[in-house]
């Protein structure tokens, strides 16, 4: 029987940031958002025959260190960003069948404008896109859309639920065959397959429907990233496929259990929702070679915007912790904040045991492992790597794969990846040799 095979995304968000772009070999000759390095990225990954090109995004500049945002200015730290839309427009047009992953916050946006430009993508690309779909919990983008206060961490998966709920709607209220374009007659449309949608809701009300043309897909690819129980709960509503984030295999196997059980409550089928594990990913020849290149990634950021880095990642300000503190108390005052129960304090909690106390320089030595990506970032072989990437497969059910990505510089770590990585993982039957669908929603489910 043919072994189950792994989808792979590539995460490009953080290739001009955390000090990135500064390291040997990344951004040759050019400069963020130099859009022909994007078009190369986008070939290269079709080359690998990789799934999809995938981004994240954060529309506020981050002020969450000390309450300014003039860190983030000085060091980069998630700053500067684009609207990736346009982008990956112009990396659609030099690609064929590589599907584009663009994230937008339900937090924030409203359904009818995201459905409107989800059916636009979905046409101009050829049914190649999916929307990635985040609660915010930064202070610095609830800013910038009329919220004095970030909504509850419940709440915003609440609003993220309808949300999905009214984009659905407006995508199925005209059916698939409601244009008829017919010449003789001069008739455009159907009127019998354009449907209202007359959706009112607790955060929406929207007469609908769209007034665009049905796209190939229908609907996106719905991605959704929330690792949190409410966050699992949201994944089995709104999900076609899941961004995992990058825990220990303990953790994501436990994810992949809360998923599976949740979908199940759902009357949904847990073997069709895949879970794509965030793996930070450094391949090379030789495992030297690859170490290496990871241990570059300690020199990415000066040791003065490690708090910046570090607060933003965990909507929670740093810069007060005291001289020693507890885990324990410093998680709890993060849930009590509304931040993300996940993030860094819980993982060095389940790490290092919840109870530990810890000096503010303990703290922030370890934040560099973390705030870079070195710790969770794999380095090897081809062969050290897949045999990595297959224990975690089939630990989680083997089902969905892998966004790489926070990878040390581009393009080359993207080129090892398509070079050495690829052919390793096909070699073993665990990665396509063609793309076999026509949408990306086909694609991802070849198994
Ligand atoms: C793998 C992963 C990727 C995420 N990417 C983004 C992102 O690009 N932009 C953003 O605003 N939030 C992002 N988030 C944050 C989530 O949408 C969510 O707000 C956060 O994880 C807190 O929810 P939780 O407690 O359910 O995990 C991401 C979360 C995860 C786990």
């Amino acid at each position: 029987m043919a072994r189950p095979k792994m989808h792979l995304g590539f995460d490009f968000s953080y290739s001009h940031m955390g000090g990135r772009w500064r390291l040997p070999g990344s951004w040759p000759g050019r400069i963020f958002p130099d859009v022909t390095m994007y078009e190369d990225i986008a070939r290269i990954a079709e080359r690998g025959l990789l799934d999809m090109i995938f981004s994240g995004d954060g529309t506020g500049v981050p002020d969450t260190w000390r309450g300014s945002r003039d860190a983030a200015v000085e060091w980069g730290v998630n700053w500067p960003r684009q609207d990736l839309n346009p982008i990956m427009v112009a990396m659609s047009r030099v690609t064929r069948h590589i599907g584009y992953g663009l994230t937008y916050s339900s937090t924030f946006m409203h359904p009818y404008y995201t459905a409107r430009l989800m059916n636009s993508l979905d046409h101009l690309t050829g049914g190649r896109i999916a929307m990635n779909l985040v609660t915010s919990t930064r202070r610095s983008d609830a800013a910038n859309f009329g919220f004095d206060e970030l909504m509850e961490h419940g709440a915003r998966y609440d609003r993220m639920e309808e949300f999905t709920d009214v984009c659905r709607k407006l995508w199925d209220a005209t059916e698939a065959d409601a244009m008829l374009w017919d010449h003789a007659s001069g008739r455009v449309g159907d009127p019998r397959k354009v449907h209202g949608v007359r959706h009112h809701g607790r955060f929406f009300n929207v007469e609908g429907p769209l007034n665009t043309p049905p796209s190939p897909q229908g609907r996106p690819v719905l991605i959704q990233a929330g690792g949190s129980p409410r966050g699992i709960r949201a994944s089995a509503h709104v999900a076609d496929h899941v961004f995992g984030a990058d825990m220990a295999l303990p953790l994501q196997i436990k994810q992949r259990q809360a998923l599976d059980a949740a979908l199940a409550d759902l009357g949904r089928d847990p073997s069709a929702v895949g879970i794509l594990w965030q793996t930070p990913i450094v391949v090379a020849e030789t495992d030297a070679a690859a170490q290496a290149q990871r241990n570059l990634l300690l020199t990415a950021i000066p040791p003065e915007a490690v708090g910046a880095y570090l607060s933003y990642n965990s909507g929670y300000d740093f810069s007060t912790l005291p001289e020693r503190f507890s885990l324990q108390d410093l998680h709890a005052e993060i849930v009590a904040s509304n931040a993300s129960p996940a993030g860094f304090v819980h993982e060095l909690a389940v790490k290092l045991g919840a109870g530990t106390t810890i000096t503010r320089a303990e703290f922030f030595e370890h934040g560099l492992r973390n705030a870079t990506s070195y710790d969770t970032t794999i380095a090897g072989t081809a062969a050290q790597l897949a045999d990595r990437l297959e224990e975690v497969f089939e630990a989680t059910g083997s089902r969905g794969g892998f966004m790489l990505g926070h990878i040390v510089s581009l393009p080359g770590d993207l080129q090892a990846i398509v070079d050495l990585l690829v052919p390793e993982l096909q070699r073993r039957g665990r990665f396509r040799t063609a793309y076999g669908g026509r949408t990306l929603r086909e694609n991802l489910l070849d198994s």
